[in-house]
């Protein structure tokens, strides 16, 4: 795993964020540094989907990148339980990672697609994590619709996002910002990080999650998990 540094320098001129070759190379490391209980999220992520998983359906990770919780399923399942899983990336650099670290999982495959245009054919559970929160409103609305449709009565979504906490959103980013110095990255970086996000990064609120999640189709949606800004929803068919 390569050391996180690129925004170690400071930068004349600093671009959007983008899942490009350099970030997918950083990507483990900068995940674990920069977002709060990211292994405890991605360990429950994968209780969780071996728990809702059905027989003879498929569980997705739709905007995989390394491929981190399908790894965790197929690491930790119980041996006697089969599951087919689909990663599905638009970045071919973070795919690339993702392959490596599950070559020994040949129930996982890792598709190069859209995951707006792609079909989700046959699946039991679909996981979306932080990556909703890159899209514009009108296309997470479809994303999740287009789940909810393509999933059987029963089926699940786990759905986590960076969150906007109204009343208490300066001190959870200040925590936050605390939480990345202790994980040794500089003001500068935490400073020029933020401003390459800016863009790209749009969160919305807790209850503007939930009703989104409500109003394409879901009936059951609860918490499943929380830690500063960064909540997961489960959504149930
Ligand atoms: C923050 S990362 C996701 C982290 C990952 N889910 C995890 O649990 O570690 C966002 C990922 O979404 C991917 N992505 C962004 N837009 C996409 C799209 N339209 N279709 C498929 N993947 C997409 C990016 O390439 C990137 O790998």
């Amino acid at each position: 795993m390569q050391k996180d540094e690129i925004y170690k320098r400071k930068l004349k001129k600093i671009s959007t964020f983008r899942f490009n070759k350099e970030v997918a190379c950083a990507f483990d490391d900068m995940v674990n540094r920069s977002v709060p209980l990211y292994k405890g999220l991605q360990n429950l992520l994968a209780k969780l989907a071996v728990h809702f998983h059905k027989p003879d359906k498929i569980i997705y990770d739709l905007g995989c990148a390394t491929g981190e919780t399908l790894y965790k399923i197929a690491k930790n399942k119980p041996k006697k339980v089969e599951i087919r899983m689909v990663g599905m990336d638009l970045s071919p650099h973070m795919l690339k990672v993702a392959q490596y670290k599950c070559s020994n999982f040949p129930e996982i495959n890792f598709v190069e697609e859209d995951t707006l245009k792609a079909d989700i054919v046959n699946p039991g559970v679909v996981i979306l994590t932080y990556v909703l929160h890159f899209f514009e409103i009108k296309k997470r609305k479809a994303l999740l619709s287009k789940i909810f449709n393509s999933l059987e009565t029963g089926g699940v979504a786990l759905i986590s996002e960076k969150i906007h906490c109204n009343e208490l959103e300066k001190d959870f980013m200040k925590l936050h910002d605390l939480f990345k110095i202790e994980h040794r990255y500089s003001k500068l970086e935490i400073k020029q990080k933020k401003k390459a996000l800016e863009k790209s990064l749009t969160p919305l609120s807790y209850e503007e999650n939930k009703k989104m999640i409500h109003d394409c189709g879901f009936q059951t949606v609860e918490t499943f998990f929380q830690c500063l800004n960064f909540c997961g929803f489960i959504a149930i068919k």
